[in-house]
Order: structure tokens, then C-alpha cells, then sequence
């Protein structure tokens, strides 16, 4: 039986990757900050699926917390089979006024510490010529995103990095894909902010659909799934658009209000 490594395993689309992953009959390896939500996930899914689940409580914002979370899975004597690099948030305001260390942890979390497990998980996949990196992006990715300006670029990064991985190891036996989900029902949104947005109210996807199209994204080896037919289309249509037009339109949903 495989063995999944999820990242942001405690909430929203981790705690949904860790479900499905568990139902289908991988290990699980989880971790997040919250260790007491991992812990009664982790033993509601032992029962139910007869799976092991490791629990590994670390701030991956932290610098080498994703180095740290690596070699304490190593000394446990387990290995890592599918990576789901999925734990992120964002935050929506002024770039100027909003926190120092809120904005510098964006990278730090979904750019470094995901560059970091990838770079760790590889070679051991290389060798076995087996495993899969799933990396969260986001319809974000596709384009500026005034008044979230660091979460949008955070996102572009994990798309081109993730594509360019794709083509470095596709030849090696090991799958790489960016999984790109529009607005999803979860924590992110209060977490980033965005709670007067009505903007996307007739879009919000259902967290077990996203996790769907990740996991069979990975599964195919596909580089690039965006998550929803009017996501899909939204993001095939930003490339026809003329750039300061994809940064207007996104600015004006994006700004707060009043
Ligand atoms: N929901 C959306 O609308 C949406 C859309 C596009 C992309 N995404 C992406 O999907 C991924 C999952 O987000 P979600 O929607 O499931 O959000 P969520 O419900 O807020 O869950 C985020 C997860 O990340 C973990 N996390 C946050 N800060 C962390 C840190 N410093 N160290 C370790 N873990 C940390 C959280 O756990 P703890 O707080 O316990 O640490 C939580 O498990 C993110 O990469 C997000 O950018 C979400």
C-alpha cells in the first residue's frame, strides 16, 4: 500500500485529500500546525479504512520546518510515495499596509517549504522510478491579482514550477501535476480576509469535487488541471486577454469594498 505525505491535512482540502487517499487505501502521512485536529483525523481514519496515519505537527513557515518534517519521517522509517503539497493561505488588502511577516509567510509556506518537500521527496521517487507530486496552485496562478498580490504571484510560482518539474521527470517514472481550484469551500476564505467578497458567490466549488480532480490529475500524470468547467474557461480565457486587462478585471473584484 502507497504512502501519501499531505500537507494542511487538518482543514478544507487537506483533510479532504487525506479522506479520499485513506478510502482508496494509502498510508497517510499528515501534518499542519493543529495537531489536535490532526490527531482525531488521523484516528477516525484508522478505524474506518484499517490505514496507518502518522501525525507530524510543524509550522512549515518556519525556516527548515519542511527540512525538519522530512527527517522525522525518515527516522520513523517511512517513505513517501505521493506528495500532496497543499497546505497554503493568502492575504487580502493593501500589499503596503498588511503584515510584514503575514505576506513574507506566503512565500515561506506555499513557495518554499513546497519547493523544499519536492526537492527532499525526489530523489528517493527517481530511484524507485515511482510516486507522484500533486502541487496546489490555484486559478489564481493565471494572472496578477491586485489586493492579493503576493498570494496570486505565490500561486504563478507553484504553476510554472510545477509544469517545469512535470517535463524534468516525466521520463524518470515519477508524476508531477498542479492541481488549480477556484473559489472552494473551506477555511481559506476567512482566513484570507475575503469573507465581503460576494463576488464569487455563485462559484464556490465543494471541497470533495476539487480533491477529485487533483487526485485523478495525478494520477494521469497531467501537468495541469484547473478544477470546474467555468474556472476552466476562465483561465483558457486570461490568455487572450491583454494583460492590463486580466489585472484590472482581478483588481476590481479583489478590492475591498467602501
Ligand atoms: N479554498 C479556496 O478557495 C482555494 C482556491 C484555490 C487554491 N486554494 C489552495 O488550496 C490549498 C488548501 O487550502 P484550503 O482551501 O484547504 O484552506 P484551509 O481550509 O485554510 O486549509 C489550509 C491548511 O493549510 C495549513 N496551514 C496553514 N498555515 C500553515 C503553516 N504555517 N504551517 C503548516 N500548515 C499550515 C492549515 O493548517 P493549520 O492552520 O492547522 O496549520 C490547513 O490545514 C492552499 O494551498 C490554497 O492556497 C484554495
Amino acid at each position: 500500500m502507497p504512502t501519501a505525505l499531505i500537507t494542511g491535512a487538518s482543514a478544507g482540502l487537506g483533510d479532504g485529500f487525506a479522506r479520499a487517499l485513506a478510502r482508496d487505501g494509502h498510508h497517510l502521512i499528515l501534518t499542519a500546525r493543529r495537531a489536535d485536529r490532526l490527531e482525531a483525523l488521523a484516528a477516525e481514519l484508522r478505524t474506518a479504512h484499517e490505514v496507518t496515519v502518522h501525525v507530524f505537527a510543524a509550522d512549515l513557515t518556519r525556516p527548515e520546518a519542511a527540512e525538519g518534517l522530512l527527517a522525522d519521517i525518515a527516522a520513523a522509517g517511512l517513505s513517501i510515495d505521493l506528495l500532496v503539497n497543499n497546505a497554503g493561505y493568502g492575504a487580502r488588502g493593501d500589499f503596503a499596509t498588511l503584515g510584514h511577516d503575514e505576506q513574507l509567510g506566503i512565500i515561506d509556506l506555499n513557495c518554499r517549504a513546497l519547493v523544499a518537500l519536492a526537492h527532499g521527496v525526489l530523489p528517493q521517487m527517481i530511484a524507485r522510478r515511482s510516486g507522484g507530486i500533486l502541487n496546489i496552485a490555484s486559478t489564481a496562478a493565471f494572472q496578477p491579482g491586485p489586493w492579493m498580490a503576493v498570494y496570486y504571484a505565490s500561486k504563478a510560482f507553484v504553476l510554472s514550477f510545477s509544469e517545469a518539474l512535470h517535463e524534468e521527470v516525466r521520463d524518470k517514472g515519477v508524476r508531477v501535476s498542479a492541481l488549480c481550484p477556484g473559489p472552494t469551500r473551506t477555511e481559506f476564505a476567512d482566513r484570507a480576509g475575503m469573507k465581503d467578497l460576494t463576488s464569487f458567490d455563485a462559484v464556490w466549488a465543494d471541497a470533495d469535487a476539487v480533491v477529485r480532480d487533483g487526485l485523478a490529475a495525478v494520477r494521469a500524470n497531467s501537468p495541469v488541471k484547473v478544477s470546474g468547467t467555468i474556472n476552466t474557461l476562465m483561465a483558457d480565457s486570461v490568455r487572450f486577454l491583454p494583460r492590463i486587462l486580466a489585472r484590472k478585471v482581478t483588481g476590481t473584484i479583489q478590492k475591498r469594498r467602501g
